[in-house]
């Protein structure tokens, strides 16, 4: 298992990755500009033997951290794999002395927000219509400590 920079050569493998119903709408020209024209953005690949089986995507604006897309393949979800991807987000974070990170989630996608509640992100707000089908997103936030830490 590794983690790695994602690259140009990784956005065929990235756009097939199968997440399941509530995958984040991710497209090649949106992974295009995350990785050459936003300076901001991080975007990471999780491999086994070379093939991508996990995504994460955040961009870290000043002190605020916010967290894109982070996909794990459908049939390797629950074995700590989303884990490693959000470990290794709150360590970058840490080391650039983020002082909070903060992330939308459909307010059905009850997976993700136990995911998000057991690292300790709590729902800070309600963003009314915030996708394209009219669905409501929780907003949440998690304290991070900034310079702290
Ligand atoms: C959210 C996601 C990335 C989590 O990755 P994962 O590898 O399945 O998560 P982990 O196995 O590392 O889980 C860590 C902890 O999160 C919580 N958790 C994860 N999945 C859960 C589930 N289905 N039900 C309840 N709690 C869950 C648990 O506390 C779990 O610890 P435990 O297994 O020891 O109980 C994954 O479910 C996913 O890819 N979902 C589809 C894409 C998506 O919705 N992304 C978020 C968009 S906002």
């Amino acid at each position: 298992m590794m983690i790695r920079r994602m690259t140009e050569n990784d956005i065929d493998a990235v756009l097939e990755l199968k997440a399941g119903e509530f995958q984040p709408a991710w497209n090649r020209d949106m992974l295009m500009s995350e990785l050459k024209d936003n300076p901001f953005a991080q975007a990471y690949v999780l491999t086994k033997n070379d093939k991508i089986i996990g995504f994460l995507d955040f961009w870290i604006t000043f002190e605020t951290a916010q967290l894109a897309n982070i996909a794990i393949e459908t049939n390797r979800q629950r074995q700590g794999l989303g884990s490693l991807l959000m470990n290794e987000m709150l360590e970058i974070c840490d080391k650039e002395m983020c002082e909070m990170i903060s992330l939308e989630v459909h307010v059905n996608n009850q997976t993700a927000i136990s995911f998000y509640e057991h690292y300790g992100f709590i729902k800070a707000s309600l963003r009314k219509g915030y996708y394209e089908d009219g669905c409501d997103a929780h907003l949440m936030i998690k304290p991070l400590g900034g310079n702290y830490v």
